[in-house]
């Protein structure tokens, strides 16, 4: 059934005017006297006419696109000089919908309709659609007759089925984008995960990917949403291998993983495969030791756990890099994600970020382990808004650096404040969560990773232009970022030989 709900903003998506173009070229009039074929121009709305567009040549469009799409609806609506009725039958209910409508405007955009009608000797069509592809199939006609269709967020993808069903390809490639560009968009039971399930299905990798990465970056809200219970079991493990996830901490995954499984009671081996991807090592052993007290699911599946968990409990004893001298691991427990908690980093937001450069020091732990955890690093982190790459700024000759320093791009630096013998064998991987405001909402767009200088990651703030004060970048002037520093130890994580 498709779910209807208020509330929801219908996007107006204009697509291919095909039908218009072939039927209605826009008359190009060069000092002879316009002639509308076939057109009554007394009936054409004033506005309509008033839209000429003086070419180069001498010549004047008379553009009338409008008003042709307007016929195009009317001709539709009242059904004039139809030459076929579709019986839109909803399958498994005695629901009919009858339309009439042209042989020639379907065939002309769906191969389709126009291999249905040339087979068809009646002048009746009969058509079998489920319930959600027959509630919008007066809207996809309306489609073929004019080109333009209004969206929400629940009629995606039944109209994406029907567009795929009579090839109705710029209607389907309209509606991957547009589903692609409303992921963070409002809606009161979520949309992403049935988006993600439907793109599985018919094989759409652009969408899938965009919808994983969409929740792999909003983590910590889709756990608390009715739309985490209800995400399948590949979606999950596939979102539990991912590093780059952004939310608090391993414990709240550990946790909405339990909720999870209460809830939908899966085979045994899902839950252990599901419990076999918690990083156990990122969670602190204080909180481990109660949730091999307490918590049901891994008091029921402790066996499958048992040499993650032991793994962890070593990790915390020592130092990590004293394990690593006499272990080799090759798994991912000791592999941080994007988590949010202030021991993993901090929130920077900078205001007025062109201005000039701006400096921020915050702490972190040295480590997750339990031998590091209590150690505080101090970091120093340095934004640039114009930073000239030494090949770039040799390049310039003194008076030319006089003028302006044109080219420069955003840049931020990350670096310990003072040095100590504790970061042997550690490596300090930094990330920096952009945040930006999308159709009034906060979103992260972008992640990147580096190790002491967003310049390796090469297209840092790239796309963001911030001179703009209407850069979608920037939210009341102000860039929101956040800076985590994953400690890495390569010899733990890294399989040794
Ligand atoms: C005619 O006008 C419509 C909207 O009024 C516009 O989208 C279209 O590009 C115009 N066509 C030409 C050829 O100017
Ligand atoms: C279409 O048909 C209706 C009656 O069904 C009629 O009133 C109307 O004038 C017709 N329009 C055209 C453009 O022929
Ligand atoms: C289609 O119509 C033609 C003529 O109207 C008729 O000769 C033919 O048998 C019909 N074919 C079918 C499949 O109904
Ligand atoms: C490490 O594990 C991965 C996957 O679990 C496997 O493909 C790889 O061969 C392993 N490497 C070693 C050295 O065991
Ligand atoms: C996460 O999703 C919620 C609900 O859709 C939205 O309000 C919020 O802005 C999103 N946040 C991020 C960081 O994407």
């Amino acid at each position: 059934m498709a779910h209807t709900y208020e509330g929801g903003i219908p996007a107006q998506v204009y697509l291919g005017t095909l039908l218009v173009a072939l039927c209605f070229h826009p008359i190009s009039v060069g000092g002879v006297d316009p002639v509308l074929n076939g057109i009554p121009t007394s009936s054409l709305p004033a506005a309509a006419l008033k839209q000429e567009v003086a070419l180069e040549n001498g010549a004047t469009t008379l553009n009338h696109s409008m008003a042709m799409v307007q016929r195009m609806e009317g001709l539709l609506a009242q059904g004039n000089g139809s030459d076929v009725a579709l019986r839109v039958q909803t399958v498994n209910t005695d629901e009919v919908k009858v339309i009439q409508a042209h042989t020639l405007v379907l065939s002309l955009q769906s191969e389709v309709f126009e291999e249905l009608l040339l087979s068809h000797n009646t002048s009746t069509l009969v058509l079998r659609e489920p319930a959600d592809c027959a509630a919008v199939f007066d809207k996809f006609i309306r489609y073929l007759y004019c080109g333009d269709i209004s969206v929400r967020l629940d009629q995606a993808i039944p109209l994406h089925k029907l567009a795929s069903k009579y090839r109705v390809w710029s209607l389907q490639q309209g509606l991957s984008q547009y589903m692609t560009g409303h992921l963070s968009s409002d809606s009161p039971t979520g949309h992403v995960v049935g988006w993600y399930q439907y793109a599985m299905q018919i094989g759409d990798a652009n969408l899938r990917d965009s919808c994983l990465q969409y929740l792999s970056w909003n983590l910590s809200s889709v756990l608390q949403s009715g739309e985490w219970g209800s995400i399948s079991d590949d979606l999950l493990l596939s979102l539990m291998q991912r590093s780059d996830l952004i939310l608090q901490s391993e414990l709240e995954l550990y946790e909405a993983l339990e909720a999870w499984i209460g809830q939908n009671q899966p085979a045994g081996l899902t839950v252990e495969n599901a419990l076999r991807q918690v990083r156990y090592g990122m969670i602190p052993p204080q909180h481990l030791f109660r949730l091999q007290k307490q918590s049901p699911v891994m008091l029921k599946y402790y066996e499958s756990i048992r040499d993650l968990l032991f793994l962890a409990f070593q990790f915390h004893s020592a130092s990590p890099v004293q394990l690593a001298k006499y272990f080799d691991v090759n798994c991912s427990i000791f592999t941080p994600r994007n988590y949010l908690s202030p021991s993993w980093g901090s929130p920077w937001v900078i205001n007025n970020p062109t201005r000039d450069d701006r400096s921020f020091s915050f702490q972190t732990q040295l480590g997750p382990s339990g031998s590091d955890a209590s150690k505080r690093v101090t970091w120093n982190a340095l934004f640039s808004p114009r930073w000239l790459p030494l090949s770039v700024r040799s390049a310039y000759t003194n008076e030319m650096q006089a003028t302006r320093t044109d080219g420069g791009r955003p840049r931020i630096i990350v670096t310990p404040a003072t040095s100590s013998p504790d970061f042997a064998g550690v490596s300090f991987q930094k990330t920096v969560i952009v945040t930006a405001r999308q159709g009034g909402k906060m979103v992260v767009r972008h992640v990147y990773n580096f190790h002491q200088s967003t310049e390796e990651a090469g297209d840092f703030l790239v796309e963001a232009d911030l001179h703009r004060r209407a850069s979608e970048y920037l939210i009341d002037s102000s860039l929101y970022l956040h800076v985590v520093v994953k400690p890495l130890y390569h010899s733990l994580i890294v399989a040794r030989k």
